[in-house]
């Protein structure tokens, strides 16, 4: 019996290249999501361009009222059966009372080895530190910023010639390929 693919959506702020990558991993065959909604709280956010290339329904909220945005999420959430919020680059923290209706159901995916590295700039944190090795991290969402239990990780060496931007490109490869593992992985227990 082929198993229906679970309604799911994603919320970005900016380039939404992960989103980008979820929606290819979500056409493929054996993937256990369908995307059909995107959120953002930022109109111009480029990877907006990514659900209208695929013909995936797009609202934008503007979380400065964040109790208002949420409300009008959880109403569209409602309305188009999501059953999985997957965060990529969303840069709004969402409410304890928001993360309670999608209990165990929202996932994000921050560019270090939780839980180190917290919160913003994350790469040029790790270099200043003289670090030796960074990654990245996929973790179930929890009200308190990066820091819920971890669902799958990558790790990658630093090399001393290593700058922001070549950091970033190598652990977005990684992120591209842990999102969709992580995301297999969760639903496989269900
Ligand atoms: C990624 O590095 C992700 O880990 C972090 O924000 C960045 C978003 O990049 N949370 P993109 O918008 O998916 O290209």
């Amino acid at each position: 019996m082929v198993k229906e693919k679970l309604g799911t959506a994603v919320f970005i702020s900016g380039r939404g290249s992960n989103f980008k990558n979820l929606i290819n991993f979500s056409k493929k065959k054996n993937s256990p999501i369908v995307i059909k909604l995107l959120i953002s709280n930022n109109k111009y956010a480029k990877g907006i361009s990514y659900a209208l290339n695929n013909k995936i329904k797009k609202k934008n909220f503007d979380f400065k009222n964040s109790k208002k945005a949420e409300k009008l999420a959880l109403d569209i959430l409602k309305k188009n059966k999501i059953k999985l919020i997957c965060l990529a680059g969303f840069m709004k923290i969402l409410s304890k009372n928001f993360i309670k209706k999608f209990k165990g159901k929202i996932i994000n995916i921050h560019p270090s080895l939780l839980p180190k590295y917290k919160g913003l700039n994350t790469h040029a944190r790790v270099l200043m530190n003289n670090e030796k090795f960074s990654g990245c991290t996929v973790h179930f969402v929890n009200s308190k910023l990066d820091s819920g239990q971890i669902i799958l990780q990558k790790k990658i060496k630093i090399k001393k010639r290593d700058t922001i931007r070549s950091l970033e490109r190598k652990i977005l490869k990684e992120e591209y390929k842990i999102y969709p593992k992580a995301i297999t992985k969760i639903l496989s227990k269900n």
